[in-house]
C-alpha cells in the first residue's frame, strides 16, 4: 500500500545566505565564482582593484535578484583589507567565505624574465598582492570568523607551482606560498570550525579578448581531457569548498587543469 505521507522538498542553494568576499570577482575566474555562488543563494562581496568592474559585477548580480556590495580594495594594503572586511560585516553582518583569488595574473600583467634577469621590484610587487594579499585577507576576516566558531576560505593557487612554470618564478613562487599558507593555516584556524583549502587552475581561457584562442589551445595535448579549460570548470570545486558538504576537509589543494598533472 502506498504511504500516505508526503515528502516534500524544497528546493534549497547549498550556499542559501552565505555571505562569500570574491577577492579579484570583477572579472576572469572570480566573476565566474561571483555566479556560481549567487545561483546557489549567496550574498556575495565583489573585491577587486578595478572598483568600475566591480561596481558592474553587483550591479549585475542585483539586476539578476541577488545581493551583492562592490567593495574597491587593493588586497597588498592591511587598511584596505580590514576596510573590505568592515564594508561587509556593516553591509550583510557577518562574512561566511572568502575567496582569496585576486593576483597578478592576467590583466594586470607580470613581467616574464629568467630568475636573474627579473627586475626586483617586479618579484616584489607579484609576491605583494599575490601572496600577501591572501595573507592580509586572511588576517582581516580570521578574528570576525573566529568569533563565530565557522568559515571557509579558499585560496587560489596556479597548476604552474606544481610544473616549474620558467620565466614566471615570482608567480609561480607567491603560488607556492599560498599552499603553503592554506596548510598552515588548515591547522590553526581547525579548532574554531574554519576550513582552509585551495584550487590550482590549470591554463585557463578567463581573458580571450586579449589572448588568441591558439594560446590556450597549445595546453590541450597535455591534458587528459582534450579541451580549453574556461572559468565555469572551476566553479564546482568553489562551491563545494563554500558548503557544508566539505566540512571535513581542510588544508587541501585540489588541482582542476583536466589532468595535466594528475597525483
Ligand atoms: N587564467 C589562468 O590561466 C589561471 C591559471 C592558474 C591560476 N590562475 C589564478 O586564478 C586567479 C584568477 O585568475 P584570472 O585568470 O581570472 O585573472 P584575471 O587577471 O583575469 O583576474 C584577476 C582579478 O584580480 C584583480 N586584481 C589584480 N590585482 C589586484 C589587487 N592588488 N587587489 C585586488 N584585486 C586585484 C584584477 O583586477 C582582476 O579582476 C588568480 O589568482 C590566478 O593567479 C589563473
Amino acid at each position: 500500500m502506498a504511504s500516505a505521507r508526503r515528502v516534500w522538498t524544497i528546493a534549497v542553494g547549498r550556499l542559501d545566505d552565505r555571505v562569500i568576499i570574491v577577492t579579484g570577482g570583477a572579472a576572469g575566474i572570480g566573476r565566474a565564482y561571483i555566479t556560481g555562488f549567487v545561483a546557489e543563494g549567496a550574498k556575495v562581496v565583489v573585491a577587486d582593484i578595478d572598483g568600475e568592474g566591480a561596481a558592474t559585477a553587483a550591479a549585475e548580480v542585483v539586476a539578476g535578484g541577488g545581493e551583492a556590495l562592490a567593495v574597491t580594495v587593493d588586497v597588498s594594503d592591511v587598511g584596505q583589507t580590514e576596510a573590505m572586511a568592515k564594508a561587509t560585516l556593516d553591509r550583510f553582518g557577518r562574512i561566511d567565505g572568502l575567496v582569496n583569488n585576486a593576483a597578478i595574473a592576467i590583466r594586470v600583467k607580470h613581467v616574464n624574465a629568467p630568475v636573474e634577469e627579473l627586475p626586483v621590484e617586479e618579484w616584489d610587487r607579484v609576491i605583494a598582492v599575490n601572496l600577501r594579499g591572501p595573507f592580509l585577507c586572511c588576517r582581516a576576516v580570521l578574528p570576525h570568523m573566529k568569533s563565530r566558531g565557522y568559515g571557509k576560505i579558499i585560496n587560489i593557487a596556479s597548476g604552474t607551482f606544481f610544473k616549474g612554470t620558467p620565466f614566471i618564478s615570482n608567480y609561480v613562487a607567491s603560488k607556492g606560498g599560498v599552499i603553503g599558507l592554506t596548510r598552515t593555516l588548515a591547522r590553526e584556524a581547525g579548532k574554531s570550525g574554519i576550513t582552509v583549502n585551495c584550487i590550482a587552475p590549470g591554463l585557463t581561457a578567463s581573458e580571450t579578448e586579449e589572448m588568441p584562442a591558439s594560446h590556450y589551445e597549445a595546453r590541450v595535448p597535455d591534458r587528459a581531457i582534450k579541451r580549453v579549460e574556461v572559468p565555469e570548470d572551476l566553479v564546482g570545486a568553489a562551491i563545494f569548498f563554500m558548503s557544508k558538504d566539505s566540512d571535513f576537509m581542510t588544508g587541501q589543494t585540489i588541482i582542476i587543469d583536466g589532468g595535466v598533472a594528475i597525483n
